[in-house]
């Protein structure tokens, strides 16, 4: 498929796209002076500042500062890409992708993951069929047994055995016609060294098979049943074309449903507390596989729910591993909660020992994610002293700073200020400069901005909104755009500002109109919202009024251009006042030229 072919099926899918109808499916949404208005789904609000303008395609949220065009939304929402949205919003509409020829190379690797999947079924069926039949299995399912793992359990995980011999595995598939280079690329064998050929990776271990979402076998954990110090516990298979660790979650083929019907996904951090509760009839969860918690792993759970509740074991380790997850997740958006098993247990030993029920009091007690942060620190600090009290402060705060409820936040004020045996004016006031330390760390577009009146009045939002109004005639009228860089120097405006501006003037030189479609694909995600709240700023207003507001934003930028500029001409002046008389006059009469043309602005 070429260029042309897909920006043709993007526009197709564009054009019969609706916003309000795509948008209403997700978000109720109610009318007001002409636009949308519904509750954000991307940030915890209980008033409406989340609009959306169907006639330009649009939606802006002024309470957290997302935005962008209807496939923007669905990949926001559906937590998918870009591309992902517009084939999906194809798919709803009945709209035929058209079919790309693969590049060669392309061909070539889906060819060779397709072996390697075709390997890895066939060595789960190899391995669980040892378990299940054969004598050599037996030792195998005597482990099983005794760790409680039922018949049907080892059905559904399509558990297995490798057994104890150098060469099991490997003539089993060679006889099938698969390569030993093949084979080894699906990390099941390995070279000799000292001699020609390969044997098998996995021996003498219970076998337990990895799938992707899609339920493909992508590798294996095995794990040892002697007590043998020098082996690994577990032997999990090397990264393969198929297998990396950092982006499969153990169980979510079958887990998914579960997750999307709960609303929430159990992260565990063994294959045997996953395959545990799972068996216990606890059906939503999945295991991560000795690894951290990566980006990727959030953004798997998230297609199917936005909370996620931590479940790792109360050892140090698992605690540490539950602290570093948090900050991933709260990034991506979701919603953590932690849950504590008791008694230095994992998972695993809680659910054979007390039952289903149990845990899920467990889990319908599970922490949020600022009392377990609470708690951990609380735990570790050095109470006795004001400096270790000061160090608590700032570890609890980060997890609390994004608390914007005034009810919650003074609770959350008490509860630490109690904790840490502190005034909770002290704890207010440290609170307060944490957030406003963290708002200046963040652009200013991203500050939570308040509905704010069209007229610019007041006058911190002026030059912001100004910018924004000169912005939206700019991308209605072309011509408009060198009009106002003549007035108003570029660094008047912010860096997302001028990325909007430089790319206006890309399109103006290309003699194209710019369109929401291209700007999603050549703006970064904070220029598209910027745009998009521009664009939503300025609906349904009379031709005339929307002229006024132009004029009185250019002028307002035109003062603020002009006093940069007589300030900067007052500095040079006073740079000549004794050396140099006559250049000092010259800046002075420039000077007050400016603010000449200053004061007529204000004038009228
Ligand atoms: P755990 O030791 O907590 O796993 O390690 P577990 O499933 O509870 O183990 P047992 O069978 O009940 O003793 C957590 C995860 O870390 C990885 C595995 O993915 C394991 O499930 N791991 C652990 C390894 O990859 N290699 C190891 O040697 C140990
Ligand atoms: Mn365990």
């Amino acid at each position: 498929m070429g260029t042309t072919q897909l920006d043709d099926f993007v526009e197709r899918v564009s054009e019969r796209s609706d916003i309000y109808s795509v948008i209403s499916r997700y978000v109720p949404l109610t009318q007001k002076s002409g636009r949308w208005w519904g509750c954000c789904p991307f940030h915890n609000e209980k008033t409406a500042s989340f609009c959306v303008t169907p006639e330009k395609g649009f939606f802006y949220c002024f309470g957290c500062g997302a935005g962008g065009n209807v496939f923007k939304f669905l990949s926001l929402i559906e937590n998918i890409s870009y591309f992902e949205a517009i084939k999906l919003q194809a798919q709803r509409l009945g709209i035929e992708m058209p079919t790309r020829r693969a590049s060669p190379e392309e061909e070539r690797r889906r060819r060779e993951e397709k072996t390697l999947f075709k390997i890895n079924e066939q060595a789960q069926d190899f391995f669980h069929e040892c378990l299940i039949r054969t004598a050599r299995g037996e030792v195998g399912r005597k482990y099983f047994a005794g760790r409680g793992i039922t018949p049907e359990t080892i059905e559904t995980f399509k558990l297995g055995y490798a057994p104890d011999e150098w060469e099991s595995l490997l003539p089993q598939l060679t006889r099938r016609n698969f390569l030993p280079q093949q084979i080894e690329a699906a990390g099941l064998i390995a070279k000799r060294k000292n001699s020609s050929g390969y044997y098998d990776r996995f021996r003498a271990r219970v076998m337990i098979p990895i799938a992707d979402v899609a339920g493909r076998v992508v590798g294996f954990g095995g794990r040892i049943i002697t007590e043998d110090e020098d082996a690994p516990k577990y032997l999990n298979t090397p990264e393969t074309a198929v297998f990396n660790k950092r982006n499969v979650l153990f169980g979510l083929d079958k887990s998914n449903r579960a997750i999307n019907a709960a609303g929430f996904a159990i992260v565990v951090e063994g294959y045997m507390d996953a395959i545990s509760l799972y068996s216990a009839g606890i059906r939503n969860v999945v295991a991560t596989l000795g690894t951290a918690f990566t980006g990727e792993h959030v953004k798997l759970i998230m297609r199917y729910a936005r909370k996620i509740i931590f479940c790792y074991d109360s050892d140090e380790a698992g605690q540490r591993a539950t602290i570093r997850a948090l900050p991933i997740v709260q990034t991506a958006g979701a919603q953590v909660h932690v849950v504590q098993v008791p008694d230095g247990k994992d998972p695993d030993d809680f659910v054979r020992k007390h039952g289903k029920e149990a845990f899920d009091a467990l889990i319908a007690k599970a922490q949020t994610l600022i009392d377990y942060r609470m708690k951990y620190v609380l735990a570790r600090a050095e109470l006795s002293t004001a400096d270790g009290k000061r160090r608590a402060l700032q570890e609890i705060l980060p997890a609390v700073a994004n608390i914007d409820e005034a009810v919650t936040r003074n609770e959350y004020t008490k509860k630490i200020a109690a904790a840490l045996v502190l005034d909770e004016e002290i704890v207010a006031d440290e609170w307060k400069i944490f957030s406003r330390r963290q708002t200046t760390d963040d652009t200013a577009e991203r500050k939570p901005a308040v509905q704010r009146a069209r007229l610019p009045n007041d006058k911190a939002c002026a030059v912001s909104d100004a910018c924004e109004s000169v912005l939206r005639m700019a991308w209605h009228e072309g011509d408009v755009l060198d009009y106002i860089l003549i007035a108003v120097p570029r660094e008047i405006f912010s860096p997302t500002h001028q990325e909007i501006i430089a790319w206006l003037k890309t399109c103006a030189a290309a003699g194209v109109r710019p369109d929401e479609i291209s700007a999603a694909q050549t703006l970064s995600d904070e220029a598209n919202a910027q745009l998009s709240k521009i664009l939503v700023g300025g609906a349904d207003e009379p031709r005339d009024t929307e002229l006024a507001v132009f004029e009185d934003s250019m002028k307002i930028l035109r003062r603020v251009a002009l006093k940069r500029e007589y300030d900067a001409l007052m500095a040079k002046a006073e740079e000549y006042i004794t050396s140099d008389r006559e250049t000092y006059a010259k800046l002075i009469r420039q000077s007050l030229k400016v603010k000449h043309e200053m004061d007529t602005l204000k004038g009228n």
